[in-house]
């Protein structure tokens, strides 16, 4: 991880693998960031470690590139505490990963934890569903559902930067 400078916005997307949705995820808030200028780390990880060091799963990729997000040199990781400090933003795909967020994040942490659904209007609470054991269309489907919490949370980072809360 590049250590943020102070006020930078840093973004963490956070599924299960690292494989499927936040890399998703990850590739679509870079193109989103880049698209608008705004200055934001970013990068994924897992609550659990079985995929560590891992590329996206190939329909992730595919799906990815489709929309002009390149993915395929992206690593799976596991979380870990010094996450909290080190992004600014912390956003769970689904309420497993909530869990699992919080189940590591250390007392003192600094990065405000969210789903990341939690930034749309009326959807609070909503799952983005996990397309592992599913086909390619699942993936089609992910990529659809992120770009609405995308371009709220890009518009709220704009709006309010490092005090943004979701
Ligand atoms: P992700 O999807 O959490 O969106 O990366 C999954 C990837 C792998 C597994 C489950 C979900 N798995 O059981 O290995």
């Amino acid at each position: 991880m590049l250590k943020r400078r102070e006020s930078q916005l840093a973004v963490l997307f956070v599924c299960l693998g690292n494989i499927c949705r936040s890399p998703m995820a990850e590739g679509a808030f870079r193109r989103a960031c880049a698209q608008a200028g705004l200055d934001c780390l970013i990068d994924s990880a897992g609550t659990a470690g079985y995929h560590i060091g891992s590329s996206p799963d190939p329909r992730a990729i595919k799906v990815a590139a489709e929309n002009g997000a390149g993915i395929g040199e992206l690593k799976a990781r596991q979380l870990v505490p010094t996450d909290f400090y080190d992004f600014t933003h912390v956003f769970a795909l689904d309420r497993a990963n909530l869990e699992g967020i919080k189940a590591v994040a250390p007392r003192n942490g600094t990065a405000r934890i969210a789903m990341l659904m939690d930034a749309v209007e009326g959807r609070k609470g909503e799952q983005v569903p996990d397309p592992y054991y599913g086909d390619e269309e699942g993936f089609r489907h992910v990529w659809a559902e992120l770009a609405t919490p995308i371009s709220a949370i890009l518009d709220q980072l704009q709006d309010r930067g490092i005090e943004a809360r979701f």
